[in-house]
């Protein structure tokens, strides 16, 4: 055996496409890929947001091209592929992260706005799947494409019913389109977020200049009817076995990770990383006191304004309070608002998606980054 021999993970010579770069999970995604070594196309259909995604992994010194596109629209799609296509000459890795965060309750949601979610999210799957796929088979790539789900493709949770329906439909999208893409040696799987703690230095510098303090802010309740019966309330810190929420840093390392050539033989899978949230029996109910995991490996070395590089994220002791009321969130998903405040995405917006209702959870407006004394920025 080799002494002082160790492998290393690396994307070197690969080009990746995330979709939906936004600050939190596909700006974290695109980073880590870059630092693993690929050149990444970052798209959104918010321009800012995706521009904002490329500076980010420039200054941590990798490349990067920006895209402006609506992952539903074939034209768009198309277009988008094409540039990367003109820019790189391939396309090895497509990670389908883009979708509407929007949080209704079935009694109350529309037609319009279920539509749109769906249609996000499946017609930009089944789009980036199909023709970067298609890019891949012209060139002989056997490359690695990744859908990003949700606890709501396999739970049931109330007041997201347009989202658990296409996160549902998705996960044997997955399935099926691995089916189809075997025969070329292409593997597609997925990767399914748990509310995990936001920590781009960016967003979180933003979310301190908005003097944000709240996890999302609420929005009044709509009028309802005598007959309306209020659903339950979410507890995410209390949930996690291990006792600590993951970060899109972490999310990052598994999907490069998965989309290397170390996972050659891996496909039509799911990955999730929750300190053991899904493993979990439904009715048990973890002590608090958990000793945490080793300490995350940063990937943004990046010195923002005022900000310190990324920390390794906190690690909980016996002290923090994990069932604190602060712990307690209102919804599953650290992105989302409460149903009531969803909106749609607008490529219109000059802002980056970070400042729309459903950006994640704000960090405590006392700490540079989220630390372990204050519950409230550990979680999403
Ligand atoms: N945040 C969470 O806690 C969480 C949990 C589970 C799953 N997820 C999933 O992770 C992914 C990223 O979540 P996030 O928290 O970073 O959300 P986010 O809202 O911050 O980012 C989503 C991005 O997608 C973009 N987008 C929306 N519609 C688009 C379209 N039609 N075309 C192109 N871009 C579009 C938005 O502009 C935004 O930048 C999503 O698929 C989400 O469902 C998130």
């Amino acid at each position: 055996m080799l002494k002082g021999f160790a492998l290393e993970i690396s994307l070197d010579g690969k080009v990746a496409l995330v979709t939906g770069a936004g600050p939190n999970i596909g700006s974290g995604i695109a980073l880590a890929l870059a630092k693993y070594g690929a050149n990444v196309a970052c798209n959104d259909l918010n321009f800012d947001a995706a521009k904002a995604a490329v500076r980010r992994i420039e200054r941590n010194g990798g490349t990067a091209l920006a895209l402006s596109g609506d992952v539903s629209v074939e034209e768009d799609v198309t277009s988008n592929i094409g540039e990367v296509l003109g820019a790189w000459g391939r396309i090895d890795i497509v990670i389908n992260n883009a979708a509407w965060l929007h949080t209704n309750h079935i009694l109350e949601e529309d037609l319009a706005s279920f539509n749109r979610a769906i249609t996000i999210a499946v017609n930009g799957n089944f789009l980036y799947t199909k023709y970067a796929a298609l890019s891949m088979i012209e060139r002989g790539i056997k490359g690695s494409i990744v859908s990003i789900l949700s606890s709501n493709a396999w739970q049931g949770a109330a007041g997201f019913i347009a989202y658990a329906t296409h996160k549902g439909a998705l996960a044997n999208f997955v399935r099926a389109a691995a089916m189809d893409l075997a025969p070329y040696g292409i593997r597609v799987n997925s990767f399914t977020p748990t509310a995990p703690r936001p920590d781009n230095p960016e967003l979180l510098a933003q979310w301190r200049a908005e003097g944000r303090t709240e996890l999302r802010p609420r929005q009044p309740k709509p009028d309802r009817p005598a007959w309306w019966r209020e659903t339950g309330t979410y507890d995410v810190r209390g949930q996690i076995p291990m006792g600590e929420p993951a970060t899109p840093t972490d999310i990052g390392h598994c999907i490069a990770w998965l989309s290397s050539d170390y996972a050659r033989l891996i496909t039509g899978c799911d990955f999730v990383i929750d300190g053991g949230a899904r493993a979990k029996y439904w009715a048990y109910t973890p002590a608090p006191g958990a000793a945490g995991p080793v300490p995350l490996i940063p990937l943004d070395i990046t010195e923002v304004e005022g900000l310190s590089p990324a920390s390794p994220a906190p690690s909980f002791t016996s002290s923090e309070p994990s069932a604190s009321p602060e712990a307690s969130f209102t919804s599953p998903e650290a992105s989302f608002t409460s149903p009531e405040s969803s909106s749609e995405p607008s490529s219109a917006s000059s802002e980056p998606s970070s400042a729309s209702p459903e950006s994640s959870p704000a960090p405590s407006s006392a700490s540079p980054a989220p630390s372990s004394s204050s519950p409230e920025a550990s979680n999403g």
